[in-house]
């Protein structure tokens, strides 16, 4: 997964590819690279490192100019983060360029019949034999470049999205798309090319995702012509007005992007059930659930699948699912369900869960349970991603962008698409009482406000920071609805702040983790007044005489646990299938102030991307 940005046009293209990078470095940031056309030369500088040391390589080395160019911004895949692994890759010409975001599953058989034809090598990258490939065929067929691209293209195994450029033919940039994203923005006389429309949103409105299986053909001073890659058909280009602002996609007054959308979640749950929760009429609309409710209500069983945060959002629902509207539900890796024999019978119903709607094993995952002949229900945050078109129907959770490579406000929003499905499903079943149902409704219209609430609290979760940041090992306990909160707080810190943590149901303790408990370890134990309190506190006092620091999530005027741990840190009170929309607040600061304090990189943490778009 990486991001690619491309311009053509009248304006110096640099500043724009390299803003454009900037904002999708939350797709990789190991190494970025750019080609700029001056007129007569084609000018490629690229490096190991983020963007700024791209651009401070540039300075150094090429001049600027230009008005098209192509840029790229990498997480490595085939070949280590380094300078010559770096994208853009060059033909052996010298005169192809190529930026992708995918992978070429097949490059190793392509790359044997190149050498045997003369062709060489430097870096390590799949994405080189591809540019190779274009190249072979260009002179091997004597076509114009969109042709050699799209027969390349079909001897090609794996996915991608790329933006090819020729030297030779300067007023023209070739991209195509295969399970990989990628937009283009349409200005006056000018176009951007960009793996999503963050890029160019300053500059236009307009845009068109490409589909998969299509390549567009961007010449400068033209309209742009889009064509099937497999028979080379005209489809008519639909251009889309972009729904999103500046705003949205700007740190503003924050520090990191983490912040600003942790913050943000109060908002982000009220859009999120925005014109869905009719408290006063009782009433949940959905259309995607309305237009298919006889399939959720004759559904055996709801298969959720999901990665990372997304798969802990699932576990939440699995409680509200089976508590409230009694169907039974399996959370499932998507990445360990695309490649088992699963048993789904007809009546089931698959639902898949994604914030950025490009995580290939989710994707994959979606396939294998569509060509089972099952219906599958997509909760996606990104609006026209991957996973939201290959669903049979879905809901957004309208979170808005999330650019911190850490998943907040995608969880808790995911939580409440989820609670208002089963409160929906309930109801239709009849099992929930209507007293029971209207309760949820108005405590759910209540959540924002609670969120708030729980957010106050950030000072003082600074404080318990400051005391535990040296600490090598973590762990988090919870039960019942906040056993997935456990695993996600956990989640938080590890990626972040690269504390080894874990988290566990809270009486599977005694079933091992116990014997790591000593007075160095912390252990963050979700223990709010609902549910099994008394047990967990039984826990909490086995964890005291073994020396283990507590650190308590609690509900409001908790007495008990206060006592008992170290530190507390209260929540509002609601009723229990609610709570991980409150306990999960707290977790979630005590990872990000952890990190800031070790002085860690909070929105691009080392290793990760935010759509893991390959296997
Ligand atoms: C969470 O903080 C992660 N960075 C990661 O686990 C993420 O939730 C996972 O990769 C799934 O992504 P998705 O929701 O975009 O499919």
């Amino acid at each position: 997964m990486c991001g690619i940005v491309g311009y053509i046009g009248h304006r110096d293209a640099y500043p724009i590819i390299i803003e454009g990078l900037k904002r999708l470095e939350y797709r990789g940031y190991d190494s970025a690279g750019i080609a700029l056309y001056d007129g007569t030369n084609l000018n490629v500088t690229k490096t190991k490192g983020k963007v700024t040391d791209l651009e401070c390589r540039i300075e150094k080395e090429i001049t600027t100019n230009g008005t098209v160019g192509i840029g790229h911004t990498r997480w490595a895949t085939h070949g280590i983060p380094n300078d010559v692994n770096a994208h853009p890759h060059y033909s052996n010409s010298g005169n192809l360029v190529i930026v992708h975001n995918g992978i070429i599953e097949n490059y190793e058989s392509l790359k044997k019949e190149l050498i045997k034809r003369g062709y060489s090598f430097t870096s390590d990258t799949d994405t080189e034999i591809l540019i190779n490939l274009i190249q072979d065929v260009k002179q091997k067929e004597n076509v114009m470049l969109r042709k050699a691209v799209q027969i390349a293209l079909n001897q090609i195994v794996g996915t991608y999205a790329i933006a090819v450029f020729d030297k030779n033919k300067p007023n023209e940039i070739v991209v195509a798309k295969l399970g990989s994203p990628l937009t283009i923005g349409i200005g006056e006389d000018e176009f951007f090319i960009a793996s999503d429309a963050t890029p160019f949103l300053e500059h236009t409105n307009n845009a068109i995702y490409l589909e998969d299986g299509e390549m567009a053909i961007i010449r400068r001073h033209k309209n742009i012509k889009i064509r099937k890659i497999k028979d080379d058909s005209l489809v008519n280009p639909y251009v889309q007005e972009l729904q999103l602002n500046l705003e949205q996609i700007e740190k503003g007054d924050y520090d990191h992007f983490m912040l600003k959308e942790i913050f943000e979640q109060p908002h982000a749950i009220k859009d999120t059930f925005r014109g869905r929760l009719k408290t006063e009429k009782g009433i949940i609309k959905m259309a995607g659930v309305d237009d298919n409710l006889e399939k959720f209500l004759n559904a055996n069983k709801i298969i959720i699948i999901a990665c990372g945060t997304s798969w802990h959002a699932g576990l939440v629902s699995e409680y509200i699912f089976e508590n409230i509207a009694r169907i039974p539900v399996e959370v499932e890796y998507a990445s360990e369900f695309r490649y088992r024999n699963p048993v789904i019978n007809q009546n089931d119903i698959v639902i898949a869960i994604s914030q950025s709607g490009e995580t290939a094993d989710t994707l994959a995952a979606i396939k294998l349970a569509k060509s089972r002949g099952v219906f599958v229900f997509g909760i996606c945050n990104v609006v026209g991603s991957s996973i939201a078109r290959e669903t049979h129907a879905g809901a957004y959770t309208h979170a808005g962008p999330e650019i911190g490579v850490a998943s907040t406000k995608a969880f808790t929003t995911q939580i409440t698409v989820l609670t208002l499905i089963a409160l929906k499903l309930a109801k239709a079943k009849r099992t929930i009482s209507n007293s029971d149902y209207h309760h949820h409704l108005s405590e759910l219209e209540l959540i924002p406000k609670k969120v708030e609430k729980a957010l106050l609290s950030d000072s003082h979760i600074k404080t318990i920071a400051h005391i535990y940041k040296d600490v090598r090992n973590f762990l988090y306990l919870g039960r019942g609805y906040n056993f997935p909160v456990a695993l996600e707080g956990a989640l938080k810190l590890k990626e972040i702040s690269y504390i080894h943590a874990e988290g566990y149901p809270a009486a599977e303790m005694k079933h091992g983790p116990i014997a790591l408990i000593d007075e160095n370890m912390p252990i963050v134990v979700i223990a709010i007044k609902k549910g099994h309190y008394d047990k967990i506190v039984s826990n909490i006092r086995e964890i005291k005489s073994r020396k283990g620091k507590i650190i308590g999530i609690v509900t409001e005027g908790d007495t008990i646990v206060k006592e008992l741990a170290d530190y507390v840190i209260e929540v509002p009170d609601t009723i229990e299938s609610l709570t991980p929309l409150l306990t999960t607040i707290p977790l979630q600061l005590l990872s990000y102030h952890i990190a800031v304090m070790l002085d860690k990189n909070i929105d691009q943490p080392r290793n990760l991307a935010k759509s893991v778009t390959v296997e």
